[in-house]
């Protein structure tokens, strides 16, 4: 027989009504008189505790009451509804059986403790009822995306984590290499480094993106998309930065910039809603004590339409704002995080900034007529900030070359991305999206590192 979860009793307890039932899992708390007593048991199913209740006549009874927070247990017991409670049901104990009594200094003890303090126990933060409801919207999120893309004839490509190609700038990707850093590394001519006799006998890279690996699939399935690590070097110290984080990156052929939004939007709906419908607990939890008004927030958001607006739009309304800027705006530049606050604040919702100076954009995006701006766009949303960064592809072999040549890059290294240029050439488009980034907005969290099992950023690589 299969074994029983905490779960299968809450969506079904009517049926296990006076019946006998099993579970195993961590005590989340004890409360006794002398005679009776009550054990709050988590088995990590459900979100909710089952309320076990012992007396005096189970023979281990003083044991019992003795049980320490997360101590493991397997109870057997009768369910009995209790329509005048607080929880629908109730399982009087006839058996426990104690596995192991927690030790004392067990620090999630009965109390609130800080984000920045469960941090340093990592390993054990998942057993709180804020990273519970956290990691169990992760999962599900994550299950959501691949529904969302299978379910719309999306292939799922695997590329590759180590790469020579270079997306979104060499300078952002970790550098791998076999050679024996103590010592000297051996030396070209020029005083560069020689990798010719390196593992992959060239230089080589942990990747910071699967784009130019996706359009090449994008290229013969029509519709891919990536989701997996990608892993950034750059010594960002933010609340929306991590050096490993999950991407989902997603290319369609013979889809231009209007249309890709139209995707990202739907994309993203989909998402909040499944969230919403298969996390009511966890939901309601971020809602009570994350961010208040969290629900009606992503219930919003499944009823309105994004606003598209151009970057040069974008800047005009923050020059009109009556406000002094850490960094002033500018028609040339990048929105400052003060600057994504201040517009999604303005729309009340997520905004979608298009149509970027080309200076500051990368070289396979899509130079628009007026030779000044790319057909790029970036999803803006409150709390995050950017959590969607997409482009229209420039799918001209000449201008491409062009475009990497300005930015000093070495064309020979990507000529096979080139080639994509040449045969079948198309217009095309995709985008990322921050897993985790995503994941602040769905739950209200304010720091990155709290929705990463174990995130790595700047100075911190614990666990
Ligand atoms: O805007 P980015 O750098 O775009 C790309 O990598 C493109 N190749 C995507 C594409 O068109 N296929 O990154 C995409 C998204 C950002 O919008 C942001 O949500 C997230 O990835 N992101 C990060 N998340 C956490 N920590 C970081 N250091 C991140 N850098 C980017
Ligand atoms: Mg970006």
């Amino acid at each position: 027989m299969e074994k029983m979860c905490v779960k299968d009793l809450y969506k079904n307890f009517s049926n296990f009504a006076e019946k006998e039932v099993t579970l195993e899992g961590w005590v989340r708390t004890v409360r006794d008189s002398k005679t009776f007593g009550f054990i709050e048991l988590n088995d990590g199913s459900y979100f909710k505790n089952v309320q076990i209740v012992i007396s005096d006549k189970l023979a281990n009874f003083k044991d019992l009451v003795k049980l320490t927070i997360s101590s493991t247990i397997k109870v057997t017991g009768n369910l009995i509804i209790t329509p005048n409670s607080k929880q629908p049901f109730e399982i009087q104990a006839t058996n426990i059986q104690i596995f192991n009594l927690c030790d004392n200094d067990y620090p999630l003890q009965k109390k609130r403790h800080s984000f920045e303090y469960l941090r340093t126990i990592a390993h054990l933060r998942p057993r709180t009822n804020t990273f519970q409801a956290i990691f169990r919207i992760r999962s599900v999120a994550a299950f959501a995306i691949h529904e969302y893309f299978q379910k719309n004839g999306y292939v799922y490509v695997h590329t590759p984590i180590i790469t020579c190609a270079d997306c979104e700038g060499s300078a952002e990707m970790f550098k791998l290499t076999t050679m024996d850093l103590k010592h000297d590394l051996p030396k070209l001519e020029d005083s560069q480094t020689d990798f010719s006799n390196d593992l992959f006998g060239k230089e080589t890279y942990i990747t910071g993106s699967g784009q130019l690996h996706g359009e090449t699939f994008a290229a013969s399935f029509g519709k891919i998309y990536t989701f997996g690590p990608t892993l950034r070097s750059e010594n960002s110290n933010t609340k929306t930065h991590a050096n490993e984080f999950w991407m989902i990156e997603p290319e369609i052929s013979f889809c231009d910039l209007d249309e890709l939004m139209d995707i990202e939007e739907d994309c993203l709906k989909y998402i909040v809603n499944a969230v919403l419908e298969r996390c009511e607990e966890e939901i309601d939890f971020c809602d009570k004590f994350i961010e208040n008004g969290l629900k009606e927030k992503l219930t919003k958001l499944l009823n309105s339409n994004f606003i598209r607006i151009d970057h040069k739009e974008a800047i005009d309304i923050l020059k009109k704002a009556d406000k002094k800027w850490e960094f002033e705006p500018d028609y040339e530049e990048d929105l400052a995080k003060e600057h994504e606050k201040y517009i999604t604040e303005y729309f009340n919702g997520p905004v979608f900034v298009k149509n970027w100076p080309k200076d500051i954009k990368s070289y396979y995006m899509k130079l628009n007529p007026d030779g000044k701006t790319v057909a790029a766009v970036d999803l803006e949303v409150p709390g995050s900030g950017e959590i969607m960064g997409g482009s229209q592809r420039e799918e001209n072999y000449e201008k491409l070359l062009e475009r990497i040549k300005e930015k000093n890059m070495d064309a020979k290294q990507i000529d096979w991305y080139l080639d994509l240029r040449r045969f079948g050439s198309n217009i095309h488009s995709g985008f990322g999206l921050g897993f985790e980034r995503l994941l602040m907005y769905i739950t209200g969290m304010e720091n990155i590192r709290d929705v990463i099992p174990f995130p790595r950023t700047p100075k911190n690589c614990d666990f």
